[in-house]
């Protein structure tokens, strides 16, 4: 159903609380919502459109408002499927309709559509006029795409930002707004998620965007996912959030080394503690912590594993491999923020040894800073293996301290 904010914006997105999982990765344990806009003035603007599964429903909503082809302009801020989805199945009803996006939302919709159309490429400060409301396109790229840019409306009595997945939430309550909110440590819990996940490895950026929606005064912010953001309830502690998690600083007095293992026997482990020592014995003052993978939550480690100034991953060999929490956890990587991070492999190995070399490689084609060394050990580490580990852990420190 749709529903009206004001005298020009209606609600005409899709709620899908039985979502539980976004992009693979983000979990969604709250459903989310595919937010959409239209702007009903002199012009009649549609913001984003929606999810491809949800298409008629979406259909129904954008009718309760106005005839398709009175649409002149649909507003793509980012192109992701799950915002133009549905868009191949509109623009067929929606004839009239030009389609605003950025430049590398063109090139990415005419690959997502594969189909020609004809597009108004929004240049930064480009605006648009609909009659009694404008609407500037503020370039944002990153956040979380190349593409994305924010739509600023600007209307005599109050201005809106359509942000897409900026200051978002994958969250879903029937209210549609932030004052409608009844379950807000949920709310509030899922907001983090989703700036970890979809902004984490974007901070910069989302500090350049922060900076420049900075000033003006807004009263609403709708995104594309979640409860509408307004002015007297969440808007500005969304952004304050933001700006937090973004400009989180690491303690820079003291570097922070990382060591994850996994041990069926102990031997793996056994390294992981002498490389600990030949680590501090090259810098004492150096953060060293070891943790055994199977005994912590994976989300946990690849939060510790990412806020590292470096690691080291250890694994037995087992059936000719490395083990799976070994291969789980270095799926989490974040190879955008760990690009150079100097890391190292070392491991337990019976009679093919395969692991060590899986690690190395995995980690090398990530684009970190391998150390060339592999620590292999054959079964039950020796003294004089012990005292290779340490110097192992020594010389790795020392190609960064
Ligand atoms: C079920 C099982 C399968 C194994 N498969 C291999 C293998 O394919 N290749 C190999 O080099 N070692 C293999 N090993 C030997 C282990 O890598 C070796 O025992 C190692 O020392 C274990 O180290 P950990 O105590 O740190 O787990 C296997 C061991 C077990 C228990
Ligand atoms: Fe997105
Ligand atoms: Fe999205």
């Amino acid at each position: 159903m749709a529903k009206k904010i004001n005298d020009f914006i209606y609600y005409v997105g899709v709620l899908n609380p039985n979502s539980r999982i976004s992009d693979v990765i983000v979990k969604t344990d709250f459903g989310t919502s595919y937010n959409s806009f239209l702007i009903k003035d002199k012009k009649i603007a549609l913001v984003e459109t929606c999810h491809s599964d949800f298409f008629e429903d979406y259909l129904e909503n954008i009718k309760e408002i106005c005839d398709l082809d009175s649409i002149d302009y649909i507003i793509l801020n980012h192109t992701e499927p799950d915002h133009s989805g549905a868009l191949k199945k509109i623009i067929k009803l929606a004839s009239n309709a030009k389609i605003i996006c950025s430049k590398a939302g063109a090139i990415y919709l005419k690959n997502i559509l594969n189909q020609d159309l004809d597009f108004i490429i929004a240049q930064n400060d480009f605006e648009l006029d609909l009659g009694k409301n404008k609407i500037k396109f503020i370039s944002a790229p990153f956040l979380h795409w190349p593409d994305s840019m924010f739509s600023l409306l600007e209307n005599k009595n109050f201005k809106a930002l359509f942000s897409c997945d900026f200051l978002g939430c994958h969250f879903c309550e029937p209210g549609i707004f932030d004052f409608k909110i009844k379950f807000l440590s949920d709310y509030d819990l899922m907001l983090e998620n989703y700036f970890k996940n979809i902004f984490g490895s974007f901070k910069k950026y989302v500090l350049l965007g922060l900076e420049k929606i900075n000033g003006i005064d807004l009263d609403f912010i709708f995104t594309s996912h979640g409860p509408v953001l307004t002015k007297n309830n969440l808007l500005g502690s969304v952004i304050e959030k933001y700006k937090i998690w973004a400009s989180e600083k690491k303690d820079t007095k003291n570097k922070y080394v990382a060591i994850f293992y996994c041990s069926a026997y102990g031997n793996t482990f056994e390294l992981a503690k002498k490389i600990k020592t030949g680590i501090l014995e090259r810098n004492k003052n150096l953060d060293v912590k070891l943790f055994n993978i199977i005994e912590h939550d994976l989300n946990f480690l690849r939060n510790e594993l990412n806020k590292s100034d470096a690691f080291l991953i250890g694994s037995p060999t087992i059936n000719r491999d490395a083990v799976a929490p070994v291969w789980n956890l270095l799926t989490g990587i974040d190879a955008i923020n760990n690009k150079n991070k100097n890391v190292a492999v070392f491991g337990s190995f019976g009679w093919s040894g395969e692991a060590t070399d899986f690690i190395f490689n995995r980690l090398k084609d990530l684009k970190l800073k391998v150390f060339e060394d592999k620590l292999k050990i054959n079964f039950v580490p020796s003294g004089k293996d012990l005292e290779s580990a340490k110097t192992f852990g020594f010389e790795f420190a020392k190609s960064f301290v």
